[in-house]
Parts: C-alpha cells; structure tokens; sequence
C-alpha cells in the first residue's frame, strides 16, 4: 500500500505562545520561524495578527522570511480579524487565514448567546470573507471535540461550500477519547458536503494526557493534518506534541502514513523552544526528554550494552540524540560499570570488577547519580588492590 502524506501544521508560535510566561519576541519568532521551516513543517501558524500589534508585526516578518511551509494567522469569523490577518500576510508566498468559530451546545450558548443556525450562517461569511483575500483558508469548529457530530457535519459543509480549503476539528478542551476522536473524523469523512475537497486536520489538546493519542486516532480514520507544537506546549496542559505524532508515524510503518519532518533536527529545535520560551523540558518527556534515552536499572543497563534494541524502540541519531546514556546509580550492575570504567580508560578485570563494583555500591547509596569524577575516585581509591596496572 503506497503511504499516505501527513501534512504537519506547527502551532508553538500561536497555541504555544499563548502559554503564560512564553511570550517572544520577533526576532525570537523570526529565529524559530526559521527554524521550523529547516525542519520540513508543512504549515507554521504564525500568530493572531489582530491581538496585538506585536503579533502583526510577528506574522508580517515571518511572511516575508519562510521560503517553503505555509504562513497562517489565525482570527475569529470577525471581518476586523481577516482583514487585519489578510493585511499581515501580504508578504507570504503561501499564506493561509484561519478562522472559525465555536461549534458546541455550551460555545453557542454561553459564549455567543446565539442559536446553532446562525453560528453555521457565521462560520461561512467568515470563509466567504477570508477568500476574498487569499485562496488557502482553513476553517476551525471550536470545541469541535464536545459538538454533536450531526450538526458538527452541518457547519463543515457550509464552510467547504463557502470555500474553506481545511477542516480543522479542535478537541480544544482535550475531553475526546481516542475512539470517540477518531470515530468524529470518520463521521465527518462520511458526511460532509464537498469532503474530497479538502483536508481534515486534527487539533487535540492535552487535559487528559490524550492529545497524542487523539491526534493519531484522527490520522488512522482520515484526517490528513495534524497540528501540533514542539514539546507539546500550549494552553492549559498543552497540544499534540510535534516530535511523538512524528515518530509515531515513522516507528510504525505499518500505517502507511508518513511526514516531511527531517527527524534529526527534533532534539535541536525541542532544546531551541525550551531556552527561548523558558519552559523546561520534563526529564522523561518522550523522544526529547533528558531521559527518552537513559538506562539507569541493572537489568536494562545490561540489555542495552548487549543489543541496544533490547531496551530501546528509537535509535537515537534518528532524533539528534548522540547516543543512549548508561546512568550509574545504586540500581546498576556491573556491566554498566564496566562499561562506564571503559569508557574513561579503565579495562577491568572480572576479580578487579568484583572490588571495585562494592565500592561502587557504599558511594552510589549516598548519592543520586556516581558520576566520571566519582568514578575516577572510587577505581583510583581501590588501585593498590587491582590486578591492572593504572
Ligand atoms: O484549541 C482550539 O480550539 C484552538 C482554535 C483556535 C484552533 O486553538
Ligand atoms: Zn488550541
């Protein structure tokens, strides 16, 4: 079966620097910009030019510095929001608006004090209206996750016929589960006016740890964008996380579904995210997670100096990772002991391993982690009674 393209539409400019404490400036949205681009993203969602003139003048510079992925800015189905969006970017050489509005019994009620008719009656003035200005509009159905699929089907034909080029279906309160996700998608697949013309596009966030698994849900029944951030940064407890939907597609083949990412660069950009932002990666965050390749149990440690693949489904080049670490910490065996020795110059015999390994374990109780110093000390400590000569 030939593999199916998943366009990836990068969101850390937009949902990712809403996050509070994130804010950047342009030269730092230029930097990263630049940055997604090299690392094959299909869509950068720039920002919402209407919210501030830092944002427009955000949008601007990005649109006239992305050479390859679309440039979108996000805005209500408010005409002040698509002409402001429109103005912003001028300079894109594939420019995107993306609007919408909220879809669900509780947005149309609470948020708009409106009826359901008239939301679908909004939503495709505000596509008519952003196609008067660029041929790529992208409309989104806030809350999509918590809208009843019938009506949902309803507003999305009505954007496909005003002319909206994608659908985006947000689980923006991160409610769905991955079957109820998925199965939206295929509803929408099955009932939308005009679906074969344009792309569904999956946007999950993250209050329930299932953003990713929702994301890929939505690619297994169809959709054929997922938007998401580096780190998985965003509102609340975040987005679908780039890099995981990325190595999901590729660690498993059998789905026949595949990106532009160039893996490689993930590592880099996630580090490049965390200090521009100031928002710190958690140590056992998948893929780009300190610790996404670091054994520190005796078992583990043992498995992966036999056969890396023991322990590890990645190989970490694929991701920048320079190699797995072997942690040493009073869980370790004496294999990673030999193999940490060795690495700083010292070929242990099988009865100096047996020596040094129990001075090891009284040093590595009172600590967290023996590190090459410590080591150094500890094989220097116990030389007089070594066979090797060090
Ligand atoms: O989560 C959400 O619904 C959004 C939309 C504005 C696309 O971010
Ligand atoms: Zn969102």
């Amino acid at each position: 079966m030939k593999n199916e393209q998943i366009e990836i539409f990068d969101t850390t400019l937009r949902d990712g620097e809403q996050v509070p404490g994130c804010k950047l400036n342009t030269e730092q949205k230029l930097k990263i910009a630049d940055a997604l681009d090299n690392l094959g993203v299909d869509v950068i969602e720039a920002g919402f030019p209407v919210s501030s003139p830092g944002d427009f003048k955000s949008v601007t510079e990005i649109s006239k510095l992305v050479k390859n992925a679309v440039v979108c800015g996000l805005t209500r189905a408010v005409k002040n929001d698509i002409e402001v969006a429109a103005e912003a970017l001028k300079y894109a050489r594939r420019p995107r608006i993306h609007t919408g509005i909220g879809t669900s019994e509780s947005h149309i009620k609470f948020k708009f004090n409106s009826t359901p008719e008239k939301i679908i009656e909004q939503a495709a003035e505000a596509v008519a209206y952003a196609k008067k200005f660029v041929y790529d509009v992208e409309f989104y159905a806030e809350d999509a996750g918590r809208t009843d699929n019938a009506y949902l089907a309803k507003v999305c034909s009505a954007a496909v016929k005003a002319g909206a080029t994608v659908l985006n279906i947000p689980d923006t309160t991160g409610y769905c589960l991955p079957d109820e996700y998925g199965a939206k998608i295929k509803y929408l697949k099955e009932h939308v006016v005009g679906i074969d013309r344009v792309r569904l596009s999956c946007h999950c966030h993250n209050d329930l740890g299932l953003a990713t698994a929702n994301a890929i849900a939505g690619a297994i029944n169809g959709a054929r964008q997922i938007e998401c951030t580096i780190n998985g940064i965003g509102e609340r407890a975040g987005n679908t996380a780039l890099e995981e939907v990325v190595m999901i597609l590729r660690q498993h083949p059998a789905l026949n579904l595949t990106t532009n990412i160039k893996t490689k660069n993930l590592l880099g950009i996630s580090k490049m995210i965390a200090n521009e932002m100031g928002m710190f990666v958690q140590a056992n965050k998948a893929i780009v997670g300190d610790n996404a390749f670091a054994h520190s149990s005796g078992i583990h440690q043992d498995g992966v100096i036999k056969n890396r693949e023991t322990y590890e489904i990645i190989n970490p080049a694929d991701v920048g990772v320079t190699e797995s670490s072997i942690v040493l910490t009073a869980r370790s065996g004496r294999s990673a002991l030999a193999y940490r020795a060795k690495k700083i110059g010292y070929e242990l015999t099988k009865a100096d391993l047996d020596i040094v390994y129990l001075e090891f374990l009284k040093f590595a109780d009172s600590c967290k982690e023996v590190v090459e110093n410590d080591l150094h000390r500890i094989i220097e400590g116990s030389k007089s009674r070594l066979e090797i000569n060090i």
